[in-house]
């Protein structure tokens, strides 16, 4: 088996969520989809939600599930209702799909977008933020960790900041929940999304968003779903509940949200035992790679999370990751196009990202630190 060092892309999956998914599975494919549903309807309708809400520190009614952390961020921001007169704070580290998001809103609606600036070490300028905001700032976006290098932004700082000020706060939790304790009651926020198949282990296919009442007082969805709306008459419809649920469709992949309730269970029994355990390993490779002549670390900031990024100047990451899969580890490519910001303002289009997780040993550097030296040392 290779050394897994990509987490920042997809988690290893323990047997329990692979065993829930398959069982599940053959339930399905014996006695029929919707029979299984029915079966596990306290699951899908209940647990997943009460272990999400443990998971992420806030109420269950504020959460909704979706098929990624986009379509959990999309669903809740495509219907903010902005104007030209709102200004739309982002950070340098935002991630792409956020932005082409944000850019077609601009187009649409008028709305400033103004980007939070960043002091010489790379951490975003919280005094700035502090002296700056004004009633106009109607949605602040910051990533807790971004797609591309390991920074952690101080987001209970900024929560604290915000909150005396009418503005939304969005928090994109993709690369930080299953790594990072997250609590939404702690950060503050309207908005917290994620995946499950990074730090958290989980499925592919499964995203989730905590949507906080003050964010779905101000959204005007255009379309509710079935389990949670109904024609009334030939011409008017009724949505049943003011929660997050209002932002889901109701079509879902059963096997998908019972890998992920059990992905979440695995996770609070973890950390209810050991807390922080993939430090260590982060700096071990962290060293590794700064040890490694021709290799620059990507590594803005104070904090750093599990996510190590570097470029190299003898070879292409995408060689270099082909080099290290030949040699059993498992990296990946950071594209600079997915934290356009940043990472192309460094003059970053490729850079190798290596993340691992609780499951990585001293050993498992080991063995990346011998195949880093064989293709490049
Ligand atoms: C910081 C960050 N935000 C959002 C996403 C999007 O997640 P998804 O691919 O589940 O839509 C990613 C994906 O890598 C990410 O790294």
């Amino acid at each position: 088996m290779p050394v897994h060092l990509n987490t920042a892309g997809a988690g290893l999956m323990p047997a329990a969520v692979v065993d829930t998914m398959s069982g599940y599975l053959r339930q399905e494919a014996a006695d029929g989809a919707y029979e299984t549903e029915l079966r596990h309807a306290d699951t899908l309708d209940k647990g997943v939600y009460g272990n999400l809400a443990r998971v992420l520190d806030a109420p269950a009614e504020d959460l909704a599930l979706f098929d990624s952390a986009t379509r959990a961020w999309s669903s809740a921001v495509t219907p903010l209702v902005l104007t030209g007169a709102d200004r739309v704070w982002i950070t340098p580290y935002e991630y792409a799909g956020s932005l082409i998001l944000w850019t077609e809103l601009r187009r649409r609606t008028g709305i400033r977008l103004e980007v939070i600036p960043l002091l010489p070490g790379g951490d975003l300028d919280v005094d700035w933020m502090r002296r700056t905001l004004r009633e106009d700032v109607a949605v602040v976006s910051v990533p807790h960790v971004p797609s591309g290098c390991g920074i952690v932004n101080p987001v209970e700082e900024i929560g604290r900041v915000l909150a005396p000020w009418p503005c939304l706060y969005l928090v994109d939790a993709c690369q930080s929940v299953g790594q990072l304790p997250v609590s939404v009651a702690d950060i503050g926020c309207d908005l917290l999304t994620g995946a499950g198949r990074k730090f958290l282990c989980g499925p592919r296919g499964t995203g989730f968003a905590y949507i906080g009442p003050r964010l779905r007082a101000r959204a005007r969805p255009v379309f509710h779903d079935l389990h949670v709306a109904d024609m009334t008459s030939d011409d008017t419809y009724e949505v049943h509940t003011d929660g997050a649920r209002r932002f889901e469709y109701a079509e879902r992949s059963g096997a998908a949200i019972v890998g992920l309730d059990a992905a979440l269970r695995q996770h609070l029994d973890r950390t209810s035992r050991r807390a922080g355990d993939a430090r260590p390993v982060r700096d071990l490779v962290r060293e590794v790679v700064e040890e490694t002549p021709g290799t620059r670390l990507v590594d803005p900031g104070a904090r750093h999370a599990s996510i190590v990024t570097f470029v190299c100047d003898r070879m292409p990451a995408a060689r270099l990751r082909e080099e290290l899969s030949a040699r059993g580890v498992n990296a990946w490519v950071a594209q600079g196009s997915h934290t356009p910001l940043f990472m192309r303002r460094q003059g970053i289009e490729h850079a190798v990202r290596v993340s691992p997780h609780h499951y990585n040993s001293a050993q498992d550097v080991e063995v990346f630190a011998r195949a880093l030296r064989a293709v490049i040392g």
